[in-house]
């Protein structure tokens, strides 16, 4: 039963445990990417032959080789290895003891594309460590003891994963330069509204900005405008208001789950006419958020746990029948205190299928 409980806590707490990252499988990928861009950067894959008879000789001391790729996760590292070979192109140094970056931790690695730090306690990192790292992609620095956000981060990466640090300031133009950034992971990171400048994501294209389990009490409106994902659940965010979401007109998902929402501004969600799913669910609206008949696209909606003691016939679908409306595929509106059997059945007219709906102890 203890042990039940623990469980139950853990998964209300969505302390995500540290989720090991399968290299290999960032391999493929990789080659599938290089293999498209082969015909772009023919030059590249002079070395490519070599694969076949790949000598690990100069692989680091507890380290697996293979080509191009060097695995050291899971020792018991506390610095980055030396000798690294410079042909590495994935550098898996997860789950090991690695306090902190130094300047020339990877001097010469100019071809590495993912570089994974996941669990360890890096709490610095040299301004200067990243340098000449053009090609890399991926950078995951998630589950550290990072204060800060490293500074010179390398210009082109993709992904940017700092998930369970320390962080709780994000500087003007923190990650200034950063053009290809497309995710960018901060959640679980003692951040405050006040603690994000503004400007802060200045000159960014970002597409999936992470927040969740923070300290935020309203949404940030300084976010990168071209976001189509925001994740803010697990917050203590009050009220959505029409100018929450102004600038991210290509939102197509949005987490608000898990925070003391208790009102929503009619309108907050005309700027984010896009929008296919928005998660809603334990917070503290007593009713239905106004004017979601009028959102085209809105597929799924989630209402479980809240305070809702009243749905109307008109709450989720448009009252004029001619408003084209994509058909929901999820409304969850258990565990609030509306009596189930009060809901007209009309309610939920531009619902697909029957187990679109998630009531009380049955399904509609
Ligand atoms: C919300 O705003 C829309 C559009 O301005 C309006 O038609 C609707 O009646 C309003 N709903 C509520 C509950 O105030």
């Amino acid at each position: 039963m203890r042990v039940f409980l623990l469980l139950c806590l853990l998964a209300i707490g969505n302390a995500k445990p540290y989720e090991p990252i399968n290299v290999m499988e960032f391999m493929k990928n990789y080659d599938i990417m290089m293999a498209d861009s082969a015909d772009e950067e023919s030059d590249e894959d002079d070395d490519d032959d070599n694969d076949d008879n790949y000598e690990d000789g100069n692989c680091p001391s507890d380290c697996r080789c293979s080509p191009r790729v060097v695995q050291c996760s899971d020792k018991s590292h506390i610095s980055i290895p030396e000798k690294i070979p410079e042909d590495t192109v994935i550098l898996d140094l997860q789950n090991n003891y690695i306090t902190e970056i130094k300047e020339n931790d990877f001097k010469g690695l100019n071809k590495l594309h993912g570089l994974f730090l996941i669990h360890n306690k890096i709490s610095k990192i040299h301004p200067k460590a990243f340098r000449n790292m053009e090609h890399l992609r991926l950078l995951y620095l998630s589950y550290n003891h990072l204060t800060e956000i490293p500074v010179n981060l390398p210009p082109n990466v993709i992904e940017l994963r700092f998930h369970e640090n320390k962080i709780n300031k994000i500087p003007k133009e923190a990650f200034k330069g950063l053009r290809k950034l497309h995710v960018l992971e901060l959640g679980a990171n003692p951040l405050a509204n006040a603690g994000i400048e503004f400007g802060a994501f200045n000159g960014l294209s970002t597409l999936y900005i992470g927040i969740a389990e923070a300290k935020l009490t309203t949404v940030p409106k300084d976010l990168p405008s071209s976001i189509t994902e925001l994740s803010l659940d697990y917050n203590k965010i009050t009220k959505v208001e029409i100018e929450d979401f102004k600038r991210y007109k290509n939102l197509q998902r949005l987490g608000l789950g898990f925070n003391q929402i208790k009102s929503v501004e009619n309108g907050s969600f005309a700027s984010i006419p896009s929008i296919r799913q928005i998660h809603l669910d334990h917070n503290r609206l007593k009713k239905v958020p106004p004017n979601l008949g009028s959102m085209r696209y809105l597929q799924m909606i989630y209402l479980h746990g809240n305070n809702i003691n009243s749905v109307g016939v008109n709450d989720f679908c448009p009252m004029e029948p001619s408003f084209k409306k994509n058909l929901y595929t999820g409304i969850s509106l258990f565990a609030n205190p509306v009596k189930y059997w009060d809901i007209q059945p009309a309610t939920f007219r531009c619902v697909s299928g029957r187990r679109g709906v998630q009531l009380g102890n049955f399904r509609k």
